[in-house]
């Protein structure tokens, strides 16, 4: 048996009872909420932590990339949204998942929608199809209250080669909102935007099978989905330092950590051996907080942060914490961004409370 306190450093660690409890918590807030779970996975890249959403009643996943559609089918997963623009280089290959599996594109432009209905590789079936929305975030996704939206929309449905599946957005602005009720607030502008739109393509004579939304911030404070058929939350299942500063989760609840040692001590700081190649060079929200990179914390097992330990800059692989400490000592970090700290490593050393239990692949790999 190996104790948290053997393990070389730096290690990402994943505690497996506070990955549960959040897994089992989005599951029974979904249900009561009458939507269906789609989790996005690219937070933990995990065929185990999704096998594990499986398991608690999820309705397929979502993906950011192609990579992780085709390892995640290859793992067994058979109906997929591929949550991202299409990128037309990637269309052929899209086709080729498509014949495996239940493969849900996205499209938010004209050219998409053409290079898909001009592609000549042939079909097991319609394409089905997303419009992506723009509820807010402006990062991609058609204005719903435009002619385009509606054209767009009209196009996939009348075309012999698509499919269309309905429509999806993410409120990634939720980010830039703190507590519940601000949150709470983002996600029922989410909700009412695309319930809205859903009307106005069914005044159309459109059939909108599925209506998309999702973020961890949003759904952490939603009270009402109505209208809505399912969500697509990624970050709740480890939490990380953002999320406690927007109060979108309690530091007891996150449940991905990098342990890390210091290598070296002046009178003013220490240096970590993790760096942004452990941490990411995600610092926060801007305007949201002051910029960090990650805290350490007093008491993992309570769940309290150490004020004092602070990472406040990184190079590649050194991360300067603030205060004089022994070279040596060990600090287990939360991250200010599980996801993008996730993917800077090959595997989650699963725990529970300060004893290994099992190694997990992550599927960070890109082609
Ligand atoms: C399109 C899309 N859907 C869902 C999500 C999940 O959001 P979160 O990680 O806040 O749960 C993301 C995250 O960036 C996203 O880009």
């Amino acid at each position: 048996m190996t104790a948290v306190t053997d393990l070389p450093t730096p290690a990402l660690l994943l505690d497996l009872d506070r990955l549960e409890a959040n897994l089992d918590r989005m599951a029974a807030r979904c249900k009561r909420l009458g939507v269906a779970l789609r989790p996005h996975i690219k937070t933990h890249k995990s065929p185990q932590v999704a096998q594990m959403q499986a398991a608690r009643g999820a309705h397929g996943i979502t993906v950011a990339t192609l990579y992780e559609a085709q390892r995640f089918a290859e793992a067994g997963f058979d109906d997929i949204t591929w949550a991202f623009p299409i990128p037309l280089t990637r269309i052929r290959d899209a086709i080729e998942l498509s014949r495996e599996i239940t493969l849900r594109l996205l499209v938010d432009s004209a050219e998409a929608i053409d290079a898909l209905e001009q592609a000549s590789e042939p079909l097991r079936q319609p394409l089905k199809t997303l419009l992506k929305i723009d509820c807010g975030y402006h990062r991609a996704g058609v204005e719903p209250e435009s002619t385009e939206a509606l054209r767009l929309a009209t196009r996939i449905a009348h075309s012999a080669k698509l499919d269309f599946d309905g429509i999806l957005t993410h409120s990634g602005q939720a980010y830039d909102a703190v507590g519940g009720e601000e949150l709470a607030r983002v996600a029922e502008h989410e909700r009412r935007v695309m319930v809205a739109f859903a009307d106005r393509l069914r005044e159309e004579d459109i059939e909108v099978p599925t209506i998309s939304v999702g973020s961890t911030p949003a759904m952490s404070a939603v009270e009402t989905l109505n209208g809505v058929t399912e969500a697509r939350p990624g970050n709740y299942a480890f939490f990380d330092g953002m999320q406690v500063e927007i109060e979108s989760c309690r530091v007891s609840d996150c449940a991905l950590t990098v342990l890390s040692s210091v290598v070296s001590s002046s009178p003013e700081h220490s240096i970590l051996d993790a760096g942004a190649l452990a941490l990411s060079k995600d610092a926060g929200q801007p305007g949201v907080s002051r910029p960090s990179f990650g805290s350490g914390f007093l008491d993992h097992g309570a769940g309290t942060l150490d004020p004092s330990l602070d990472v406040f800059a990184l190079s590649q692989e050194h991360g300067w914490i603030t205060g004089s400490h022994p070279v040596g000592s060990r600090v287990r970090l939360l991250p200010r961004h599980s996801c993008l700290t996730a993917a800077q490593f090959d595997e989650y050393i699963v725990v529970r409370g300060d004893e290994v239990v099992d190694r997990w692949p992550i599927l960070r790999g890109r082609d």
